[in-house]
């Protein structure tokens, strides 16, 4: 094998797209999967990629420093890709406390291993020698940078100004990347991406939450007025653009990654709602996902409910981000990187994936999920 890779938040949306992206693309690697399986990790997701040599699975924890370093003492790494983290805004707004403690200091831990085990001494100023072709990948977030208004993009030099827990969580581990960079000259790379879809995603996030409530006849909640814009990029190629900075990137370069793909939320929401109405028009048999508990009682196999009537406006989200917007002119520049897919076809790509995988949706969504949709929408 060439290289061992240590994937952590591999069991989660992103993770799980790029182990499984990764062994297709490249048959002479190896990857040690770190994940705590909190709600949004799923073993399941990745159990058919575990065959024991190729890809092998760890529960653990980032902040836990002995468990790390003991796989660093284990497997040969010569590379780590930290997906692993609290991810959604919503909840950084109920409980900062947890994205800080994950985000921060289990980043910084996974650096302080990845120091011991990857330097070999000191240069003649004190800094740590690192063994050649050793690198640290910190997947980030366009939501460092903060809202934007109505027009502009951001770039890499664009100034942090995180707004929510969650970003300002993320953020901060960007800087101690950054630092562990200039003062060990550890070798870094740093992507910020924007906001992913694609299979695999957890239905607490906007479009996978949109899918099952349409599917179950639910109302869909909309923050808001839905005139916020998210630049929305397919997983796939988010994964991509991850391989190409591993393989080609220079230590301690930011790239931002994006869809140039900027849509309002109502729009998206629209737009999914129409998807489903026409792949189930078109596909008859799709019906059978259909969970609404009238239909189900009746018999009845009449669509025409699924319609924009759904959409239901509930309170704004604290502090709503009003605009997110990439420009990813400097990773297709240098590495000749641009998103492939567009939201056209990404969205029927995920939303037929959703329809045949149902029983992943009720897997995932088997254990607090209800307690936390109950608590997060009964008072918007
Ligand atoms: P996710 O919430 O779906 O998955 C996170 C994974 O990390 C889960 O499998 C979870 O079990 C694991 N995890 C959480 N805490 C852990 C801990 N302490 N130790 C080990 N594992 C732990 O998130 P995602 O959407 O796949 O995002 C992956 C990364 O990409 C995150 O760092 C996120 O900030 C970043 N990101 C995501 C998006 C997006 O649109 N989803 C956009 C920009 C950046
Ligand atoms: P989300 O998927 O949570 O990602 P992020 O907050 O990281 O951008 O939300 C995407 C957008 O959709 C965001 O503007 C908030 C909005 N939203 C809703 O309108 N309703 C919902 O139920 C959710 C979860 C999000």
């Amino acid at each position: 094998m060439d290289k061992t890779y240590l994937v952590t938040g591999g069991a989660g949306f992103i993770g799980a797209n790029f182990v499984k992206y990764m062994l297709r693309e490249h048959s002479r690697i190896r990857i040690v999967v770190l994940d705590a399986l909190t709600y949004a990790g799923n073993l399941g997701t990745i159990l058919p990629d575990l065959d024991g040599s190729r890809c092998q699975f760890v529960k653990g924890d980032i902040c836990d420093a002995e468990l790390v370093e003991g796989l660093f003492r284990e497997h040969d790494f010569s590379c780590v890709v930290n997906f692993a983290a609290e991810s959604h805004v919503d909840r950084s707004i109920e409980n900062p406390q947890l994205f800080l403690k994950t985000n921060i200091l289990g980043t910084q831990n996974l650096l302080d291993a990845a120091k011991k085990h990857w330097t070999t001494g000191k240069d003649a100023k004190g800094y740590p020698l690192w063994k050649p072709n050793v690198r640290f990948h910190q997947v980030s977030t366009d939501e460092v940078y903060g809202s934007l208004g109505a027009t502009g993009y951001f770039t890499e030099t664009t100034p942090l100004a995180p707004r929510s827990p969650y970003s300002a969580s993320k953020t901060s581990a960007d800087l101690i990347v950054i630092a562990y960079a200039e003062t060990y000259k550890a070798p870094v790379t740093v992507t910020r991406c924007s906001n992913n879809y694609g299979p695999y995603h957890f239905p607490e996030k906007l479009i996978p939450l949109i899918i099952k409530n349409i599917l179950e006849g639910k109302k869909l909640p909309v923050y808001g007025d839905g005139s916020n814009v998210r630049d929305w990029l397919y997983v796939e190629d988010h994964c991509k653009a991850i391989d190409l900075v591993l393989q080609n990137g220079h230590n301690g370069e930011i790239y931002n990654v994006g869809g140039h793909n900027e849509k309002q939320n109502i729009e998206i929401v629209k737009l999914t709602i129409a998807t489903i109405y026409r792949l189930l028009k078109e596909n008859p048999a799709y019906r059978n996902v259909l969970k609404k508990k009238e239909l189900l009682a009746s018999g009845e196999i009449d669509i025409d409910w699924i319609n924009d009537s759904l959409i239901t406006f509930v309170t704004d989200r604290l502090g709503h981000d009003l605009r997110y917007a990439i420009d990813p002119a400097k990773i297709t520049a240098e590495l000749g990187w641009t998103p492939e897919t567009d939201f056209e076809t990404g969205i029927v790509k995920t939303i037929e994936w959703y329809l045949n995988n149902q029983a992943w949706v009720d897997d995932v969504t088997s254990g607090d999920y209800v307690n936390y949709y109950n608590q997060m929408y009964a008072n918007r």
